[in-house]
């Protein structure tokens, strides 16, 4: 008898994920466009390439329109779905933005091409997800839902269950475990896939890092328990902080009841074409050999590798890198005394903030960022255990945490924007680029007026500070 055929799907992230998460974001359109017509050809589930921080990278560094680069984008893939990853009421930016500019950005993401949205919030409060999705089925795009995956006594199979059931009653169209930080270790995503499988019939899809060196071994496992679709990254862009390869992956499934059914060959073309670009940024520095390799410090500490990162060049500006193994072991703390939150962008910046700040002045929660406060405060929403009182007390004092969902408190926003920067507009989406960075929305408009009447540009390219990866 046949063996039923369950293929695997695929997503492919070099586009986004991978040379975020190993080249800080750097990859331009021009380096994208010429391969995009293979690619197309490949037959993944979808390619993920706008979004997270790219976004901000095409505007503040490659001095790049975000909407241009997907507009081209779209135009080369005329068979395969175009995905991108949304912060929730965040949208790309760090802050909580009104309902109507994250309608408006869901409304002009599809417009210009995106097809799937995977909308996560760093709380897992799923109130900051209800306007994204709303708007995405609206627009009649597929919103896929991500649960930050993270370790900790509240995070047990029935959270996960519970939050997967409000997910498709709030008319979600897939799940995804987002596990950013490459914790989700091979038996594990056994348990978690078999147990969303029982709570929930949308597809699921998963996301992981290679940063702990499971990743592989994590799909695998998943896949046979019932994991719908994987995200990988060419081999070029793959492993270390980035996704396991497409290649590989591919291959391990070959001949089984998931082979996906690529062609090798094209993959080989497609993987030939990103190869001398590797070579070009490991020669300039860009891809650093320190993040190819596996850091089991991810699995200890919890920490996403991207945070590793942002915690030693904080503690260099401090002149303080001594003080790393105590900010490593300062930062579960912090999450213990916050309510225990996923570390993913923003709350991993501000834990990782927190924990430099509480170890190099010598005293917790003697200095707090503004951000901090605002986390405590319940500003980003509902964190899934309590805040810690006395913690809490120190933090923002006699101050009333906010319950409401956080975007209730906020007036809509839009026109206000508008009027900002009405002699910049270009095109309706300006406004969107503007909302989400303002100062380097407004550079990159400068710089593009200057280019447009052959003005010096380099009086616009001012802002040139260091990226969080
Ligand atoms: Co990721």
């Amino acid at each position: 008898m046949a063996v039923e055929k369950k293929p695997v799907k695929i997503t492919e992230t070099i586009l986004r994920d991978a040379h975020q998460s190993l080249i800080a974001t750097r990859m331009t359109t021009e380096q994208m466009l010429p391969i995009i017509e293979k690619m197309d050809k490949v037959g993944y589930h979808s390619v993920e390439c706008w979004g997270g921080a790219t976004f901000d990278a095409s505007l503040r560094f490659l001095k790049e329109d975000p909407w241009e680069r997907l507009r081209k984008i779209k135009d080369g893939f005329k068979n395969t779905k175009l995905q991108m990853l949304f912060r929730g009421q965040n949208i790309l930016g760090y802050r909580h933005y009104a309902d109507d500019v994250v309608e408006y950005f869901v409304q002009k993401s599809i417009a210009n091409g995106i097809d799937i949205i995977r909308i996560f919030d760093c709380l897992n409060d799923i109130r900051n997800l209800e306007t994204a999705v709303k708007a995405s089925n609206k627009e009649g795009g597929h919103a896929q839902i991500a649960l930050s995956y993270t370790l900790g006594e509240a995070y047990t199979l029935d959270y996960w269950k519970d939050m997967a059931k409000k997910i498709e009653d709030m008319g979600a169209n897939s799940i995804c475990i987002k596990d950013m930080a490459g914790l989700l270790v091979p038996y594990k995503a056994t348990e978690l896939v078999t147990a969303l499988k029982e709570s929930t019939s949308l597809p699921i899809q998963l996301h992981t890092h290679y940063t702990s060196g499971v990743a592989s071994m994590t799909y695998m496992k998943a896949v046979e328990a019932g994991c719908d679709i994987i995200d990988t990254a060419m081999s070029p862009l793959a492993l270390g902080t980035s996704q396991p390869a497409t290649e590989v992956m591919a291959k391990a499934f070959e001949g089984t009841e998931y082979d996906p059914g690529f062609d090798e060959n094209l993959l080989v073309e497609i993987a030939d074409y990103f190869k001398p670009m590797r070579e070009e940024w490991l020669a300039n520095g860009l891809l650093n050999p320190k993040v190819m390799g596996v850091d089991i410090k991810t699995l200890l500490y919890q920490v996403p590798g991207g945070m590793l990162s942002n915690l030693v060049s904080q503690l260099k500006e401090m002149g303080a890198e001594d003080k790393f193994q105590e900010v490593l072991e300062e930062v579960p703390r912090v999450r213990k005394d916050y309510g225990e939150p996923p570390l993913v962008t923003p709350s991993s910046q501000i834990v990782g903030t927190q924990a430099v700040l509480n170890v190099v002045t010598g005293e917790r929660y003697k200095m707090c960022t503004k951000e901090s406060k605002a986390l405590v405060a319940g500003e980003y929403g509902q964190s899934v255990l309590p805040v810690d009182p006395e913690v809490r007390k120190k933090v923002i004092g006699d101050q009333e945490p906010i319950t409401c969902r956080p975007a209730d408190l906020l007036e809509n926003e839009l026109d206000k924007l508008e009027k900002e920067m009405a002699q910049y507009k270009k095109q309706d989406e300006d406004v969107l680029s503007y909302a989400l960075f303002p100062q380097v929305a407004m550079d990159f408009f400068k710089y593009r007026e200057a280019q447009e009447t052959g003005v010096d540009a380099s009086l616009a390219n001012s802002e040139n500070k260091t990226y969080p990866v």
